[in-house]
C-alpha cells in the first residue's frame, strides 16, 4: 500500500511540475500578447486624437475638445483630455466620473513630454492607461488619455489556469491507473505467485517457479529462490534419510555421511579431481548461452561426489562459451545456482586437443583397452600431443594445490596415464589417486601399445590406481610385471618400483541416490504422447553413440525380435536416446550412419502405417529429460560389447522408485557383476537377446518387483558416496612421503 501511495504521489508531483510549468510560460505568452494588443490599439487612439485635439487643448477650447471625445468615445474605451497642470479637462461619460483628481501616467506624460503607460484599477475595473502629451511648439500643453478595459486579461489568465488544472487532473488520474495497472499485471500478481510459490516449497512441496511476465526482472530471484528450495529440499531429504538409516542400523554411504567423513578424516585437506570431461559446458546456441551437462558416466559418478566434498575440479574447458563463464584462471563456481565445488577449467588448443583426446586418447588407448575388434591407432604426432596435455593439466594442478599441505588428488581415467608421475615428482606430499573408468586388458593386449612402458610408469607414480573390478586389477598387475622392472605383491596388490609403492584396488563405480533432484512431473502417458507412440510397451536404450556400447546389435536383436514374436509388432516400441560422441573420429562417424541406417532398415521392414518399432533420438538430452525414459520404460537395454562398468544401467535402477522395469544387461558390461538380478546377455547373440526382450516382457510382475527391489538395493548400498569414501579413506591412509625420509 505504502508502495502504491508513494508511486501514485511521484507521479502526481512530476505531473504537476510538469503541466505547473508548461501552464506558467503559457500564460506569460498569453499576456504578452494581450498586452501588445492593448498597447496597440491604445496607441491606434491615442495617434488618431492626438493631432485633432492638440490644437483644441493649445487653444483651452474645452467645448472643442468634448466634440472631439463624443465621437471617439466606446463603452470599452474611455477617453480623457488633461491641460497643461494635468488637471482633467475632458473625459468621455464612462471614465469621466470614475477618474481619480490625478492620474500618474498623465502626470509624467506632461512632465517628461513623453508617453506613459501602464494598468491601473479605474472605478474599480483593471484598465490600460495609455497617457501621450499634447504639444504646442514641441511644449507640452496637456495631455490625452486612452483607457482599454484590461478585465480580460485576468479572465484569459484565469481561463488558462483552469483548463491546466483540468490537463493536470486528466493526466495524471490517467498516468495513475496506468501504472497502477501496471504495477499490479508486473509487480503485484507475480509477487503474489512467487510468495505462493515460496510458501509451498517452504513446506517441502516441490512446485515449478510459476510462469512470471518479465523474466529480466523476477528471472534472478526465481533462480536464486529454487536453488535455496532445493538446497532446503536435499537437506531436509538428507536429515530424513539419516534418521531413518540410523533407525534401521543402517550403515549405507549418504552424501551427509561423505561430507562428515570429509570433514573429519580430511581436515581441511584440499581434493582436486583431474578429468578431460567438465562437469558442466557451456555453448551458444542461438545467440544464448546455454548450460550442459555432458553424456558422460564420468560426471555423472564425480558430480555428486564433488557436490559433498568440495573442492576443485580440473577438466578441459571444451564447449566454445566456456571462456565467457569463467574467470581469467579459467574458475568458475559449480553448480551455478548453488555453488558447492570450484571447476577449472584447462585451455587445450585444437591441434592439442585432435592429438591428445581424439588421437592418443581415443583412437589408441579406447580401442586398446576395450578389444572390441576396433584396431587402435598409434601416432608419434598424437603420443607427443597427449604428453603435452598431460604437462599442462599437470601445470594447473600444481597451481591449484601450490598453497595446500599434502592436498588429495584424484586423476579420472585414460587420458591422464603420465599424470601421476608428473604431479608426484613436484609435490611428493600429495596424495595421488588414479581412476581407470575403461578397461585394463590382458599383457598381451596392452603389449601392441608402442608406448606401454611410459604409460605404465606414468601411473606408476600414483599411490594408488583403481578399476572397476578386481579382474582388472589383475590383469593391470599381470601387465606391469611383465612390462616393467618391478615387485609385485599379489596379497596386498602393489607394485615397488625403486622406492615407490603403488596399491592397486578395485573401486566398482556407481551413481547417486538420486538421478536428478527433482524428477519431472512427466507421466508415462505424457511421454508416450509426446512421441506419439501408443503402443503398450515401452523399451529403452541411452548411450552415446559409441561402437563399445553395441548399438546395431541391439538394433538387429530387436528386429530379431519382432520376427521371431510377430504378436508384439505394434505392441512394443523402443525408443533409443543417442548422443553424439567423438564426431570427429572417422570410426564414431560411420557407427552414427550405420546407426541411422540400421534405425530406418528396421523400421520399413517391419513398421506399418501407424506403428514404427524404433524411435531414434539423436542429440543431448539433459539428465532430467532422460529421467522420464529410464522411469516409464518397460526394460531398458545395456548391451556394451565391453564396457568398464556402464552406469546407464545403475542411472535406470536408481530412478525406478516404483520398483518395476527390467533391466537386460551385457555380461561383458563391468555393472553385471553387481546387478546379478538383470537379465544377462551377450550382446553378440542376437537370438539371446531378443530372448531376454521377450522375457522382460512377460515377466510378472512380482517377479520384476523382487528383481528391482535387489538390484535398487545394490545401488543404493554401494553408491557414489560409499565409491568415493572407500576410496578417499584408502588414499588418505597412505602415509606421506617426505623427501630424503623414507615412508612407514
Ligand atoms: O568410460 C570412460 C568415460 O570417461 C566414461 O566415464 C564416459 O561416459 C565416457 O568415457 C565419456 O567420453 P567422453 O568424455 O570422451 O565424451
Amino acid at each position: 500500500m505504502k508502495f502504491t501511495i508513494r508511486l501514485v504521489g511521484a507521479i502526481w508531483l512530476s505531473v504537476l511540475i510538469v503541466i505547473g510549468g508548461f501552464a506558467f510560460l503559457q500564460i506569460r505568452e498569453e499576456r504578452e500578447r494581450l498586452v501588445d494588443d492593448l498597447k496597440r490599439r491604445a496607441v491606434l487612439v491615442g495617434e488618431g486624437l492626438k493631432e485633432a485635439i492638440e490644437p483644441q487643448v493649445a487653444r483651452g477650447s474645452t467645448v472643442g475638445v468634448e466634440r472631439i471625445l463624443k465621437k471617439f468615445g466606446r463603452p470599452t474605451r474611455g477617453i480623457a483630455v488633461y491641460d497643461r497642470f494635468a488637471g482633467l479637462m475632458v473625459a468621455t461619460p464612462d471614465v469621466a466620473k470614475l477618474l481619480p483628481p490625478s492620474l500618474p501616467e498623465v502626470t509624467d506624460a506632461v512632465a517628461n513630454n513623453a508617453v506613459s503607460q501602464g494598468f491601473r484599477v479605474v472605478g474599480g475595473r483593471l484598465a490600460y492607461v495609455y497617457a501621450a502629451p499634447l504639444t504646442q511648439d514641441e511644449r507640452p500643453v496637456g495631455a490625452l488619455a486612452v483607457f482599454l478595459d484590461a478585465e480580460h486579461l485576468q479572465a484569459a489568465e484565469w481561463d488558462l489556469w483552469w483548463r491546466n488544472a483540468l490537463r493536470f487532473l486528466a493526466l495524471a488520474l490517467v498516468i495513475s491507473l496506468i501504472a497502477l495497472g501496471l504495477v499490479r499485471s508486473s509487480v503485484t500478481a507475480p509477487m503474489a505467485k512467487m510468495s505462493e510459490w515460496t510458501k509451498a516449497l517452504r513446506a517441502g512441496r516441490y512446485v515449478p517457479p510459476p510462469e512470471v511476465p518479465d523474466t529480466n526482472v523476477f528471472g534472478p530471484l526465481a533462480r536464486e529462490v529454487a536453488g535455496l528450495a532445493r538446497s532446503m529440499q536435499r537437506a531436509r531429504a538428507a536429515a530424513e534419510h539419516e534418521a531413518a538409516l540410523r533407525l534401521a542400523g543402517e550403515s549405507i554411504w549418504t552424501e551427509e555421511r561423505l561430507k562428515q567423513f570429509v570433514s573429519l578424516r580430511l581436515s581441511g585437506r584440499l581434493l582436486v579431481v583431474v578429468s578431460n570431461r567438465e562437469p558442466v559446458s557451456h555453448v551458444r546456441k542461438g545467440g544464448r548461452i546455454q548450460t550442459l551437462t555432458p553424456a558422460s558416466g564420468l560426471v555423472t559418478a564425480m558430480d555428486p561426489m564433488m557436490r559433498a566434498c568440495g573442492g576443485v575440479w580440473v577438466a578441459h574447458g571444451s564447449g566454445d562459451a566456456d571462456r565467457e563463464t569463467a574467470d581469467a584462471r579459467g574458475r568458475l563456481a559449480v553448480p551455478e545456482d548453488d555453488p558447492r565445488y570450484t571447476l577449472r577449467r584447462v585451455w587445450l588448443t585444437a591441434a592439442e586437443e585432435r592429438g591428445y583426446y581424439y588421437g592418443f586418447a581415443n583412437e589408441g588407448l579406447w580401442p586398446l583397452c576395450h578389444i572390441v575388434h576396433t584396431r587402435p591407432v598409434f601416432r608419434p604426432d598424437d603420443w607427443a600431443s597427449y604428453l603435452e596435455a598431460n604437462r599442462k593439466f599437470a601445470e594447473t594442478v600444481l597451481d591449484e594445490i601450490r598453497n595446500a599441505e599434502e592436498p588429495l588428488v584424484l586423476i579420472q581415467d585414460y587420458h591422464f596415464a603420465p599424470l601421476p608421475a608428473l604431479i608426484k615428482a613436484e609435490r611428493p606430499d600429495a596424495r595421488v589417486a588414479l581412476f581407470w573408468h575403461i578397461p585394463w586388458p590382458n599383457f598381451e593386449a596392452f603389449a601392441i601399445c608402442p608406448w606401454q612402458q611410459e604409460l605404465l610408469a606414468g601411473m606408476l607414480g600414483a599411490d594408488l590406481v583403481g578399476f572397476h573390478t578386481q579382474y582388472y586389477c589383475n590383469n593391470f598387475l599381470e601387465t606391469v610385471d611383465r612390462t616393467l622392472e618391478t615387485r609385485i605383491d599379489w596379497e596386498h596388490f602393489t607394485v615397488t618400483r625403486g622406492e615407490r609403492v603403488t596399491a592397486v584396488k578395485p573401486f566398482p563405480i556407481s551413481v547417486a541416490p538420486e538421478f536428478v533432484d527433482d524428477p519431472p512431473q512427466r507421466t508415462r502417458e505424457e511421454l508416450r504422447r509426446q512421441l506419439g507412440i501408443s503402443a503398450e510397451f515401452l523399451g529403452v536404450g541411452v548411450e552415446r553413440l559409441d561402437y563399445t556400447k553395441g548399438l546395431p546389435e541391439r538394433l538387429r536383436a530387436i528386429q530379431w525380435f519382432f520376427e521371431r514374436y510377430p504378436e508384439y509388432r505394434e505392441r512394443l516400441v523402443f525408443v533409443q536416446l543417442g548422443a553424439p560422441s567423438r564426431t570427429s573420429i572417422k570410426r564414431y562417424a560411420e557407427l552414427a550412419l550405420e546407426v541411422e541406417a540400421t534405425v530406418r532398415e528396421v523400421n520399413q521392414r517391419l513398421g506399418t502405417k501407424g506403428w514404427r518399432p524404433i524411435v531414434y533420438l539423436s542429440g543431448h538430452h539433459e539428465h532430467r529429460e532422460i529421467w522420464s525414459y529410464y522411469r516409464h520404460a518397460d526394460f531398458c537395454m545395456v548391451t556394451s560389447l565391453h564396457d568398464g562398468m556402464n552406469l546407464v544401467a545403475k542411472e535406470f535402477v536408481s530412478v525406478r522408485d516404483d520398483e518395476d522395469g527390467v533391466l537386460i544387461l551385457s555380461r561383458f558390461a563391468g555393472a553385471s557383476h553387481e546387478l546379478r538380478d538383470a537379465l544377462i546377455i551377450n550382446p553378440y547373440d542376437l537370438a539371446g537377446t531378443a530372448e531376454a526382450i521377450r522375457t522382460a516382457l512377460e515377466m510378472s510382475k512380482d517377479e520384476r518387483r523382487a528383481r528391482m527391489t535387489r538390484m535398487r538395493h545394490v545401488v543404493s548400498e554401494h553408491n557414489i558416496y560409499r565409491w568415493a569414501g572407500l576410496l578417499l579413506s584408502e588414499l588418505s591412509r597412505i602415509p606421506v612421503e617426505t623427501p630424503g625420509v623414507k615412508a612407514s
